[in-house]
């Protein structure tokens, strides 16, 4: 066959699949739920604001919601436990970096922001893990950014390294389910907005400035990626940046 006879359009990636996301009514959770019911994908969202969910859910076609903080992990299990049948993909975006001063956060809250991002991830391994199918997966967010030493970051730096060696190890604890991890740069979703403030927009220029990719990481680009990961059945226990090529050139 010529390559101008080959057809243009392809079979969808999930087709029929169950694919939860933790974490789905903003930023890269959203789009990921919007990118895997493009795909063919059955859709269910977490979050913490209903409203929130509501709108999210109505935008996409999600079939069902459900409220709670995924950092407790009773209403977690629960979550699970209520499903009405096994599901083929979880996706978890839930959970906010700590960029507090280590010298100056007291213990408790220094045990906290040190453990509750690694914390979720073991909690919705340990809650999944009879609720997804042999052939499914669970992906989990971190970062790149913490992975230079720099001033202010020894608690998000810490979590930084130990995530990709937790996942890893989740993998083969978990297999043949796959377990990986996405590790992004700056990706331009409303955390990074509040974060970010007033500085945002020249955080952007700055980027389509610097990054080696000329322009900004969108949630998009992180929902491609996180699809492709539930889909490829060759991948687990790694770790994959995307970033624009940031840590080339910061
Ligand atoms: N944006 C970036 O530049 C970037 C870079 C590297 C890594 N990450 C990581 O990627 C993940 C997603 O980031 P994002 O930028 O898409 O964030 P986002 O825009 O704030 O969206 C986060 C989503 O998760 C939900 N959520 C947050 N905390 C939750 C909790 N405790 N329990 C249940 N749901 C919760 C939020 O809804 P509710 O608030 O209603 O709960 C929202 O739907 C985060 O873990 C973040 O640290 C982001």
């Amino acid at each position: 066959m010529s390559a101008a006879t080959i057809p243009a359009q392809r079979e969808p990636d999930l087709p029929g699949q169950i694919v939860v996301v933790i974490g789905g009514s903003a930023g890269i959770g959203l789009e990921t739920a919007r990118r895997a019911r493009a795909e063919g994908a059955r859709v269910i969202l977490t979050g913490r604001n209903r409203d929130r969910l509501d709108q999210a859910a109505r935008e996409i076609g999600a079939e069902r919601i459900a409220a709670f903080d995924a950092n407790d992990a009773t209403q977690l299990e629960s979550f699970f436990q209520d499903l009405p049948g096994l599901i083929d993909h979880v996706m978890v975006t839930a959970g906010t970096p700590h960029y507090r001063s280590p010298l100056e956060v007291p213990p408790e809250e220094a045990r906290h922001d040190l453990t509750e991002h690694l914390l979720l991830a073991l909690n919705v391994a340990r809650s999944a893990a009879g609720r997804v199918k042999p052939t499914g997966s669970l992906t989990f967010m971190g970062g790149t950014g913490a992975r230079r030493p720099r001033l202010g970051l020894a608690i998000v730096a810490s979590v930084t390294v130990a995530f990709p060696a937790l996942i890893a190890n989740l993998a083969l604890e978990l297999a043949p389910i796959r377990v990986n991890l996405i590790a992004a740069g700056f990706v331009d979703t409303p955390l990074s907005a509040s974060l970010l403030g007033e500085n945002l927009d020249r955080r952007r220029d700055e980027l389509r400035e610097t990054l080696p990719i000329r322009r900004v990481v969108g949630p998009a680009d992180v929902a491609t990626l996180a699809v492709h990961i539930m889909s490829n059945t060759a991948l687990t226990g790694a770790t994959y940046d995307i970033d624009g090529g940031q840590q080339l050139v910061s």
